[in-house]
Order: C-alpha cells, then sequence, then structure tokens
C-alpha cells in the first residue's frame, strides 16, 4: 500500500510517499526558515499563505520523484494537530481533496506521535516498549510508550520547550532563526564547563523548565559581554543536554523501561546524541535517535503514522476532519 503523507503544522511543507508503511519512497521538505528568520520566529499567517502556495506543487513533485501517480495511492495521512491552527487547516484541507478526489481514507495524524514513529523508519526499526523523550522547537515531554498507539505522558516542560530556549538564546548571541542548528555547530569548538548555567528543576521529578535558564544566560551576558560564541553555545547546550538526559533517564527507571528513544527536531543535535548513550549506558539503558534528516519535521513520520493508525488500529476520519491546535498525545490513538 502506498501511503502519501503531509505535514504543515509549523515552518515546514512536507510531503511523502511511503510504501508498506516503511520504505521511503520520497521525502520531500520545504522549509520556510528564510520566510521567517528576519522576524525571529514564525509568523502563523505568513507561514499559512505559504503553505498554501508550496503545498501543491510538492505534491505534484513528489508523486513525479517517487514515479507514481494519483492512482496509485491507497491512504493520505495529515499532521491536524498540534500545531498552528492555520497552517494545520491547509494540509488537513488539501489532504481531505484528495481523500474525496481519489476516494482513498483520510487519516488524522498527531504530530507529536508521527515524531515517534521516525523511529519505525531507522534501519534497524525501534518498536516499544520504551520511554520517549520528545524535544522540538513547539513541545518537550516524556512519554511511556507500551506500545504504537499507547501513549502515557509522565511529564514534561512548565514552560518553554527545549528547542525554544535554544532559538531564543541563539536570538541574544545575534544568531539566525532557528538557531538550534548553529549552536549545535559552534558548540562543538566551545568549552561546555566554562560558564556554569544552571540545571532548573534537575533533582525534582520528570518535569522540566527551560525559561528560567534563558533568563540566567541573559543576567550572565550582560555581566560578561565579549565572551566567545563557541563556549557561550556549549556550555548553554551543556546544560539544556543534562536536564533532558536526567529527566529522560528517571523516567526510564520509574517506569521500568530499559530503552529510550529521542525524537523532535532537537534530537539531530549533535552534543545530545553523543553524551546521552554513554550516559544512558551506565545506568543499563540503551538509547536509540532517528536518522538527523527524520528528526526535524517531516511527512514520511506522518505516513508511517497513519499507516499504523490505518492498517492496525483500523481508524480513519471523516472528510470533516477538524485540526486540532492544542491536539494532546496522552491517550491519542
Ligand atoms: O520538530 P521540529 O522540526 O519542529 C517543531 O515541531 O517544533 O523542531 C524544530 C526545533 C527548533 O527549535 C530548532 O532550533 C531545533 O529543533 N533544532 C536543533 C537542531 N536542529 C533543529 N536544535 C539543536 N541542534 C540541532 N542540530
Ligand atoms: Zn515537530
Amino acid at each position: 500500500m502506498l501511503v502519501l503523507g503531509i505535514e504543515t503544522s509549523c515552518d515546514e511543507t512536507s510531503v511523502a510517499i511511503l510504501e508498506d508503511g516503511r520504505r521511503i519512497l520520497v521525502n520531500l521538505v520545504y522549509s520556510q526558515a528564510d520566510l521567517h528568520a528576519r522576524y525571529g520566529g514564525v509568523v502563523p499567517e505568513a507561514a499559512s499563505r505559504d503553505h498554501l502556495r508550496k503545498l501543491p506543487a510538492l505534491a505534484l513533485e513528489a508523486l513525479a520523484q517517487a514515479g507514481v501517480s494519483w492512482g496509485d495511492l491507497g491512504l493520505v495521512g495529515v499532521t491536524y494537530g498540534p500545531g498552528l491552527i492555520g497552517p494545520l487547516l491547509v494540509g488537513v484541507s488539501y489532504a481531505a481533496g484528495v481523500a474525496l478526489a481519489r476516494g482513498i481514507p483520510l487519516v488524522g495524524v498527531n504530530h507529536l506521535a508521527a515524531h515517534l514513529f521516525a523511529l519505525r523508519l531507522r534501519d534497524p526499526p525501534v518498536e516499544p516498549p520504551f520511554l520517549g523523550l520528545i524535544v522540538s522547537g513547539g513541545h518537550t515531554l516524556l512519554v511511556a510508550v507500551s506500545q504504537w498507539g499507547e501513549y502515557r505522558v509522565v511529564g514534561g516542560t512548565r514552560d518553554d520547550a527545549a528547542g525554544e530556549a535554544l532559538d531564543k538564546f541563539g536570538r541574544l548571541l545575534g544568531l539566525p532563526y532557528p538557531a538550534g542548528p548553529h549552536i549545535d555547530a559552534l558548540a562543538q569548538e566551545g568549552d561546555p564547563q566554562r560558564i556554569p548555567f544552571p540545571r532548573p528543576m534537575l533533582e525534582s521529578g520528570l518535569d522540566m523548565s527551560f525559561a528560567g535558564l534563558k533568563t540566567a544566560a541573559v543576567y550572565w551576558l550582560r555581566e560578561h559581554p565579549g565572551a566567545p560564541l563557541p563556549d557561550l553555545c556549549a556550555s548553554f547546550l551543556e546544560a539544556v543536554v543534562e536536564v533532558l538526559v536526567e529527566k529522560a533517564l528517571r523516567a526510564a527507571k520509574r517506569f521500568q523501561l530499559r530503552r529510550i528513544v529521542v525524537a523532535g527536531g532537537v534530537a539531530a543535535n549533535r552534543r545530545l546524541r553523543e553524551a546521552f548513550p554513554a550516559r544512558a549506558a551506565e545506568r543499563g539503558v540503551e538509547v536509540f535517535f532517528p536518522p538527523p534528516e527524520l528528526c526535524t519535521d517531516n511527512a514520511a513520520t506522518v505516513a508511517a503514522c497513519a499507516h499504523h493508525r490505518y492498517t492496525v488500529l483500523g481508524r480513519s476520519d471523516p472528510l470533516s476532519l477538524a485540526p486540532d491546535a492544542n491536539l494532546p498525545l496522552h491517550g491519542w490513538r
């Protein structure tokens, strides 16, 4: 079965075609980052309009690259939340149009579940049970996954997401939006121990807080003008990584899970990918990451989630499927 996947929840327009739930024929991602860079963050109205402009052509390009036609598609999967309501509406409307025109099922996908499905597209795939750490620009949460479709959110940030903290810190430093990848690169040359940024809430529970870290950075920068960028980036990133690693390991222990999977844009970070497995091994836990290109928003993961939802759970949605900007992951099937 060929699944068409569509992702427009934030500032990436993406279309993928997946064969049998695992084989990626094509996964096109068009990033709007340049459009939003001058504002230092995503402008929802501009994002909606750009999705509308790019999505139809991207879908035709995906079919051409995969060498398939509309008639070959068996299912259309689309992100319907959480995310920005205007951008979501563009993707959902387009997907419903395809489903109607081709007479194929429409399957709505939770963006956060889709991030986890990147682990299934990995070679070899990683299947539940596992503890999922989803770290992106909009979300940071810990989720106990007993099987695909059974999501129990057990912790997460109380304020900013980890990626959001990196992006805001980068903005303070004058780095382009999104700053995460730039901080990643600069940190490679810096000293992670140079600046003692705080590790908020490190010793308590499974919740996190990154807003305080950003405030601490504002004060530190004020008192130390001219500190070298690589050391700043390495030290700030180290604080974020240490909190993420510690909380995920604590959650894995509490729910007796021996495997942790990391997903979402920040999972592409080199320091996190390097530090986490070593620290986890000391506690007898294995850690898995998707390939970097499947960490950030993309439609292949959406198609994989839709395929599972339809073929295993027997779920599909009416053409009137409405986007939900605040769709929770906890309990979503
Ligand atoms: O999952 P994603 O593509 O979109 C959301 O659902 O938010 O994640 C985007 C976030 C941004 O905050 C971006 O700065 C961050 O992921 N990011 C990174 C890296 N690549 C993307 N952060 C650190 N290191 C990276 N290599
Ligand atoms: Zn995302």
